[in-house]
């Protein structure tokens, strides 16, 4: 088992799937009256948020308590980070403390790498700026994977900011890993020149969401983050929406089986309509609820639990 999961490039198909399997046997536990396990006890957890969250942190929080181990959140706001703390100097002061674990969440691309090389402990990305969200991407993975059966095969539609988008990246490099055909859709300026090639080379661009619609069995839509954005990368949120939102009309145009998916928060009206979001053809409750499974896997694998 590896011992980091910074990228989602860390993870071979036979370690992503076991993955997937342990966070199966993980739900299960979800549906008993006492939800924990003893698998973690007397290790120490340590989630380090230098970026806002609701659900990555919380279900790392709930993950972590359900394995029995020692959970210590820092968020930066409110810490001595505003005293001018450097990200190496908060891991060495964690690292005195004997975390086992370290979860980041970072504005920075490649904040977990520096990390890593900081402290003894695993580290696991919990989104690093426009870079990656490994456990975002294994969450979604499970989820398709529980709608539909299988991943090999499937062909997956990315919808919209592409370009901020560190969901984006991490489920193409995983899904591509399990044998899933992606697409990735959106206006060309959200869409980078080069990045399906660069990401990987069986990756597909379109800037007609119309017409992959109907070949797709899962469509995911992407927040538009506007709190990244220094430029204006469409012409207003109107033609944004007209263009690349899911409304009610373009989500018929999908298969019948086909799923949407969207990793929240969600600009509702936006890259979604709120009939579609609360649609029964929607994960998105239930994607939240799989990061639990799929976070409480990946805690107690790279910690040194078996499948
Ligand atoms: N919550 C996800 C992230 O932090 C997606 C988003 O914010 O749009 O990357
Ligand atoms: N999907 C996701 O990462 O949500 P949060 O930003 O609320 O953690």
């Amino acid at each position: 088992m590896i011992k980091h999961l910074r990228s989602a490039a860390d993870l071979d198909a036979a370690t992503a799937t076991l993955i997937l399997d342990t966070a199966g046997e993980m739900a299960a536990l979800a549906g008993r009256e006492v939800k924990k396990l003893p698998t973690l006890r007397g290790r120490t957890v340590v989630n380090l948020f230098y970026e806002d969250s609701t659900r990555t942190r919380i279900s790392f929080e709930a993950a972590a308590k359900r394995l029995s181990a020692d959970v210590i959140n820092f968020s930066a706001k409110g810490s001595s980070v505003s005293k001018g703390e450097s990200l190496k100097d908060t891991a060495l002061t964690l690292q005195a403390m004997g975390a086992d674990a370290v979860v980041i969440r970072h504005p920075a691309s490649g904040a977990p790498h520096r990390l890593a090389a900081w402290v003894d402990g695993s580290v696991v990305n919990a989104g690093d700026g426009t870079h990656e969200h490994p456990t975002q991407a294994l969450l979604d993975a499970y989820t398709m994977r529980s709608r539909l059966g299988r991943l090999d095969g499937l062909r997956v539609a990315i919808v919209g900011d592409v370009l901020h988008s560190r969901v984006a990246r991490s489920n193409v490099l995983l899904l591509t890993t399990l044998g899933a055909q992606v697409t990735l859709v959106g206006p060309p300026t959200l869409i980078p020149v080069d990045i399906a090639a660069a990401l990987s080379p069986s990756t597909k661009v379109s800037y007609d969401l119309d017409s992959v619609l109907p070949d797709m069995d899962v469509v995911m839509m992407l927040r538009v983050q506007t709190e990244r954005m220094q430029d204006s990368y469409f012409p207003s949120a109107r033609e944004y929406s007209r263009r690349y939102g899911l409304d009610l009309a373009r989500m018929r145009k999908m298969p019948e089986h086909a799923i949407v998916m969207h990793p929240g928060p969600m600009n509702r009206g936006m890259e979604i309509a709120p009939e579609v979001a609360d649609s029964s053809r929607s994960t998105i409750v239930e994607q939240v609820a799989n990061g639990v499974s799929a976070r409480m896997a990946v805690l107690y694998l790279l910690l040194g639990g078996k499948a």
